[in-house]
């Protein structure tokens, strides 16, 4: 939710705070530059009270340490890691449909959390688990090496500046690490509707070495994807929409 100029913002020290891991070959530097500008946002009061009566049951704290999913969970199943799910619409719809599946969904935005702890407790959802924290320190500390069915990345922030392209989670350094955390056979899902966002992770999917592209290019819409907020956006503004789904190999 982050079209900000975060040159402009006074949160621009917390950009580049230090991250805690040091284990090579995953470090990505010693500081990394986020992907987001940290705002207050405003809340509904009913994801207030979302996350005053469910946050316990559905969220977990950030950790520097790793996640044990079969206790996360409570049974042993694929899981899935979505990294910001926004308002958590397309997450809750997935998540309902793959039920066989466990869904690790990551996010900053307050409301964002408030608003899929809700969509949780509608729907009667059970598969899914929240850390409210930056993905890029939770991929580092808390997700093991070959241990992710797949990974979700949705209409994340464009950064359409291109003094701010260095923000973009799409990026050598980040997918290197992320790559290393799914199992082989796994997945990597992203989806843009910025044109020079898709060229880029086209880019940056296809020069990773331990990833495969599952197409030529981009990849027809695989049918668990629902159209999202931010879709039907950019569908308005007249962008294209590119999905690209890799095989970790
Ligand atoms: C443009 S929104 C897209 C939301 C959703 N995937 C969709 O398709 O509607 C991008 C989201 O990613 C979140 N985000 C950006 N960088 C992040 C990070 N490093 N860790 C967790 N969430 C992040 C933002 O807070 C924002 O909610």
């Amino acid at each position: 939710m982050t079209i900000a100029d975060p040159d402009k913002n006074a949160d621009n020290n917390a950009a580049t705070q230090a991250s805690a891991s040091n284990d090579n070959p995953d470090t990505l530097k010693a500081r990394h530059i986020r992907s987001f500008v940290h705002r207050r946002s405003h809340m509904t009061p009913g994801q207030k009270q979302a996350v005053e009566l469910h946050m316990d049951k559905w969220a977990l704290p950030y950790q520097a340490s790793l996640l044990d999913y079969e206790q996360t969970f409570g049974r042993a199943a694929p899981t899935i890691l979505e990294i910001g799910f926004g308002m958590g619409e397309t997450t809750q719809k997935i998540a309902q449909l793959r039920a066989d599946e466990n869904f690790l969904g990551v996010e900053v935005f307050n409301a964002g959390v408030g608003a899929l702890l809700k969509r949780i407790e509608e729907s009667g959802t059970s598969n899914i688990r929240i850390i409210q924290h930056d993905a890029v320190e939770v991929v580092q500390n808390m997700i093991a090496p070959d241990s992710l069915a797949g990974v979700h990345i949705y209409f994340p922030d464009p950064w359409p500046k291109k003094r701010h392209h260095k923000r973009r989670l799409v990026r050598p350094d980040f997918i290197a690490l992320l790559a290393s955390r799914i199992k082989p056979g796994g997945y990597i899902h992203c989806a843009t509707d910025w044109e020079d966002y898709a060229v880029q992770m086209l880019e940056v999917l296809s020069g990773e070495v331990l990833l495969r592209n599952t197409c030529a290019d981009y990849a027809p819409k695989p049918d668990y994807r629902p159209q999202t907020k931010f879709e039907t956006r950019g569908l308005r503004l007249g962008h294209g929409i590119r999905d690209l789904v890799f095989n970790r190999i």
